[in-house]
């Protein structure tokens, strides 16, 4: 295939139809669309018989908004849904996940049998450790097969879980654990990451210490040497599941049974607990599995390549491909400059059919250069995903081109860790995609783009994007803070859902995410809001006010730029130096984590205020991108941004160290 020019990308118009074969045999054809619109509600009780259930629901949707709930009165357990009924249908012997470890150095292979004992062992033990249906259990631990059966195991019991990333830092992981009053804690002594074990563990320790409330952390050991270790509250993982029983009887919840917390960035300096339920969960992460990336479980192997961490490893690592019965792959590392073409072995190896990335992958890999894939044979893959940004065209283009051969569909899949599973996206053998472009919601799905009157635009216009009626795997609201729930999604416009996006429609009506509309950023895929990283860098003593914006970063979407005044007591050389700035990135490592460093910092006496005292981000974001400034003239003292700008010139700039 001949390179396409940088211009031919910039420019692309084409429409990429979905191959013959695949539109032939794809499980979503034309007519899903036609039968959710129909009737949308029963478009989802079909969706949700896939699943088991103890008791079927009595009525399927009771909204009064902004309250929904899913399935009345029916019953189910996620974990016998996710796992026995597979084993029961005789699928024991199925692979369930290959799992390879970081930099490839073991390997597991769990069959669906193996991941039913699993459970069952870490079922028996959380509740020798005293936990109940119920009872929160936080879980911060890396990408190994011990952390999907802990997930289910808490799903099995009825224990709601709060997986944190492990990259965040323990006073990130301590505000979680406290807000959701977690119980137990899972975690292991340590990780490897980019082929180097480092400690876990003591960030749990410090996390905990203020933490009264929780009875046990349960420790897997997976890099070996010396823990810190508190007797009586800590136990080994090997001491106290792998002595339980494999098997453990499964009890039936309410389909509206709290199944997980997720914690991420809102608009001010505290993380939201997005709550999810059980049922409605469950049928849309399936059925969204199912349909946007054509799952056959027989043939597939499917590749969801985020992490366990965030939403998306939720829905389409363990929920939607487990409850599908998919074989999937699941990689411990990440991609890195030392070990660049591991992704592409894995593929090759594993003939993988289908995977599932963030924009700032591809564009990390496209950085590499296509070259890399050359020796290695792709030709099983068939849908590409992409999740959890805008994704630029080129980028697109370069995902289906040299990873999809230029045959395969590339489906960009718009949602949010609020809207549980996904909302917008083409359907691989139906639609006919645009490079750029989440197109059209998914069928019984209600999206439009309303201008700030809330009256949807016309074709070719753009606004906020909202969800106009309630769907499945909705959030059930914000943990212990209802207030916020319906002042952040519900107050915006009336009875819809704010999603805090902008968006636009083409002039065929096809949609067009244009990232966020509030003070949210999206680093890498990562959502981190400017107040949460303000907040951390006001903590340090020598800080006397930060402003922090989202700049565009041609590689991670979004970098973080913070503008930071000094105390009045800083000498002027000591805020200058790099030493200075050095404090003041560890100081956001250590309150959020690394993810949220800022790529640039830079110290400045004054910062832009309008004559009532307000900072203008908007023109420090002009600053950052290096624009033509807007309007300063509410500006109290306009020679301030001139002063920055020069500063900004001079400074050294980041490490731009976003992992
Ligand atoms: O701004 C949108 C962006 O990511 C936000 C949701 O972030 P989070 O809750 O962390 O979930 C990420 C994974 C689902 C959205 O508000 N976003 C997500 N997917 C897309 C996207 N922006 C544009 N296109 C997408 N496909």
């Amino acid at each position: 295939m001949p390179e396409p020019t940088l211009d031919a990308l910039l420019h692309e118009s084409r429409r990429f139809d979905p191959p013959a074969e695949l539109a032939a045999n794809a499980n979503a054809q034309p007519s899903l669309y036609d039968e959710a619109a129909r009737d949308r509600v029963a478009f989802w009780e079909r969706q949700a018989q896939w699943l088991r259930w103890d008791t079927k629901w009595d009525t399927a949707l009771e909204w009064e908004a902004p309250y929904a709930k899913w399935f009345v009165g029916g019953r189910l357990n996620a974990a016998v849904n996710a796992v026995d009924r597979h084993v029961e249908a005789g699928f024991g012997d199925k692979v369930a996940f290959h799992w390879v470890a970081d930099g490839d150095t073991d390997r597991r292979t769990i069959t669906y049998a193996d991941l039913q004992r699993e459970v069952a062992k870490t079922a028996n033990a959380l509740t020798e450790l005293g936990v109940q249906a119920g009872d929160r259990v936080a879980i911060y631990m890396p990408m190994i097969p011990e952390t999907i059966a802990t997930v289910l195991a808490c799903a099995r019991i009825g224990a709601p879980h709060n997986v944190v990333f492990c990259g965040f830092s323990s006073d990130a992981l301590k505000g979680r654990i406290l807000d959701a009053d977690a119980r137990v804690v899972v975690t292991t002594d340590g990780q490897y990451r980019r082929g180097a074990p480092t400690p876990v563990k003591p960030a749990v320790d410090d996390a905990v210490a203020d933490c009264p409330d929780v009875r046990h952390v349960l420790v897997v050991r997976r890099t070996g040497g010396d823990v810190q270790w508190t007797e009586g509250r800590d136990v080994w993982w090997h001491d106290v599941v792998d002595k339980q029983p494999d098997t453990h009887e499964a009890q039936a919840f309410d389909a509206e049974q709290p199944l997980f917390m997720m914690y991420t960035s809102g608009t001010t300096a505290k993380p939201k607990g997005i709550l999810h339920t059980t049922g409605g969960y469950l049928t849309q992460v399936a059925a969204t599995h199912r349909y946007v990336f054509d799952l056959k479980p027989d043939t597939d192997v499917y590749w969801c390549a985020a992490d366990i961490g965030w939403i998306t490893g939720h829905s389409y690592i363990v929920y939607g491909p487990l409850c599908n019965g998919a074989t999937s792959l699941l990689y411990e590392g990440t991609p890195h400059p030392g070990d660049q073409d591991r992704w592409w072995k894995l593929v090759e190896e594993f003939k993988v059919t289908i995977l599932y990335t963030a924009p700032t992958t591809i564009r990390t890999l496209m950085k590499w250069g296509h070259e890399l894939l050359a020796p290695y044979d792709l030709s099983s893959l068939r849908v590409l995903g992409s999740v959890g940004e805008p994704i630029n065209p080129e980028a697109w283009v370069w995902y289906r081109t040299y990873v999809g051969g230029g045959r395969t569909p590339v489906v960009d899949t718009w949602w949010q860790t609020e809207t549980g599973a996904i909302m917008i996206t083409p359907l691989p053998g139906v639609t006919s995609t645009k490079p750029g472009a989440a197109m059209t919601p998914f069928p019984g799905i209600s999206a439009d783009v309303v201008d700030n009157d809330g009256k949807p635009v016309p074709d070719g216009g753009g606004g906020f994007l909202v969800l106009t009626e309630p769907w499945p795997s909705m959030l059930r609201g914000i943990w212990g803070d209802d207030e916020r729930y319906r002042e952040t999604y519900w107050s915006r416009f009336d009875k819809t859902y704010f999603a805090g996006d902008g968006a636009k429609k083409d002039d065929d009506g096809d949609i067009w995410l244009l990232g966020r509309v509030d003070d949210v950023m999206n680093i890498s895929g990562h959502r981190i809001s400017t107040t949460e990283v303000e907040h951390a860098l006001v903590g340090h003593p020598a800080v006397a006010e930060a402003a922090v914006v989202g700049a565009t970063d041609p590689t991670t979407g979004q970098a973080i730029v913070a503008f930071v005044t000094p105390r009045g007591n800083v000498a002027e050389d000591e805020s200058k130096g790099e030493a200075f700035v050095q404090s003041l990135r560890d100081q956001v490592a250590k309150e959020i984590g690394p993810i949220a460093k800022p790529r640039q910092i830079l110290v400045t006496p004054e910062l832009p205020k309008t004559r009532s005292g307000k900072i203008m981000r908007r023109l420090l974001r002009d600053i950052a991108e290096n624009r033509e400034l807007g309007d300063v003239t509410t500006l109290l003292d306009p020679t301030v941004t001139d002063m920055i700008r020069t500063n900004l010139s001079e400074s050294a700039g980041g490490d731009g160290d976003g992992t």
